[in-house]
């Protein structure tokens, strides 16, 4: 029997009651789905890591509903709040400090003294975490350094039994993950390209946000693990003409069996990237695919960084 749930409201409720009880809800952002737990529950915390096969030394993001939890919840400043408040909900990350040394969040911080927060721009993920009283912790819906989910199927794909609930919510409309920024420090530095453009925290701040290089042999550096997100088939990147044996995968005028972007949006070709990424592994009739050169700006720093990753070889 399936998993999957239509969003109602008797169903948000039903899922809020599993993640009370210790249970896993797969629920959609506007990012990519996430595998969510209660955060102070150090049991269904547990489970997170055991579903995905994630190392337990790689950390979570809190969802919240509430800016003002964040009080009470992690070190913060003025400039915490504004930037909560400029691009919250939405696809933007914090790394904070804790505050408390509650061991319940130990694992999902992995032991770090920092922890990580967003509020997600999507009704069934606000209206779950609302009903649930607790923060959600939840990475994305995927085994470990695979493509992440972009809907309910691809969850009940990848996790099947493992997860109590799938919220269905169609397809997330952003399409990559968060962009990660670390505030800890005086500079900001950008930990992960995600759905926010580095443009527009720049913008808003008036100050450089820095890149962290990182440190792909130490992942508790997000999603700086070389190999990520990872398709089945090899595959090739900055490719303006595909092999006749490539299943290719273009962008603008650059033409292919599937196009990420036919008018060169960028925003639209994030949208698609990780669901074009899946059926170009189940069309590449070779174990071939190729994709064709992304412009590293605005959200395309995100997909550079996920197709970069994808295109590793072991
Ligand atoms: O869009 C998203 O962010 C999605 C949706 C579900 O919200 N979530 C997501 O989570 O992408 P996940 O676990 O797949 O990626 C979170 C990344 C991980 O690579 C982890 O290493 C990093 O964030 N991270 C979490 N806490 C951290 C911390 N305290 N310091 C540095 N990196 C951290
Ligand atoms: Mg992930």
């Amino acid at each position: 029997m399936s998993n999957i749930y239509p969003h109602n409201q008797e169903n948000i409720l039903k899922a809020a009651e599993v993640i009370k009880s210790g249970g896993l809800v797969a629920f959609p952002t506007e990012t990519v789905y996430g595998l969510g737990a209660n955060v102070y529950d150090a049991h269904a915390v547990s489970k997170i890591f055991t579903a995905k096969q994630r190392p337990k030394f790689d950390p979570l993001i809190s969802h919240i509903a509430d800016v003002d939890i964040l009080h009470s919840y992690a070190a913060t400043d003025e400039r915490v709040f504004a930037l909560a408040e400029r691009f919250w909900p939405g696809p933007l990350t914090f790394v904070l400090k804790r505050i408390d040394n509650n061991p319940a969040l130990d694992l999902a911080c992995s032991g770090l003294r920092t922890l990580t927060v967003r509020m997600p721009n999507h009704p069934i993920a606000l209206d779950l975490i609302k009903s649930s009283g607790v923060p959600i912790v939840a990475p994305s819906a995927n085994k470990y350094q695979s493509i992440s989910p972009t809907t309910a199927q691809h969850v009940a794909d990848g996790l099947g039994e493992n997860v109590d609930m799938i919220l269905d919510g169609g397809a997330c409309k952003v399409g990559v993950e968060s962009t990660i920024i670390d505030l800890t420090g005086k500079d900001v530095v950008m930990l992960r390209a995600g759905g926010t453009a580095k443009e527009d925290i720049e913008e808003f701040l008036n100050e450089k946000v820095f890149l962290s290089d990182g440190n792909p042999e130490l992942p508790t550096a997000p999603g700086q693990l070389l190999r990520h997100y990872a398709p089945k088939n090899i595959l090739r990147i900055n490719v303006e003409r595909a092999d006749d044996d490539e299943y290719f995968i273009g962008f603008g005028d650059i033409e292919g069996n599937l196009n990420l972007s036919p008018s060169g949006n960028l925003n639209e070709a994030a949208a698609n990237l990780f669901a074009y990424l899946r059926l170009a592994d189940e069309h590449a009739a070779n174990g071939k695919i190729a994709i064709a050169p992304i412009p590293q700006k605005g959200l395309g720093l995100a997909i550079n960084d996920r197709i970069k990753r994808a295109s590793y070889k072991k």
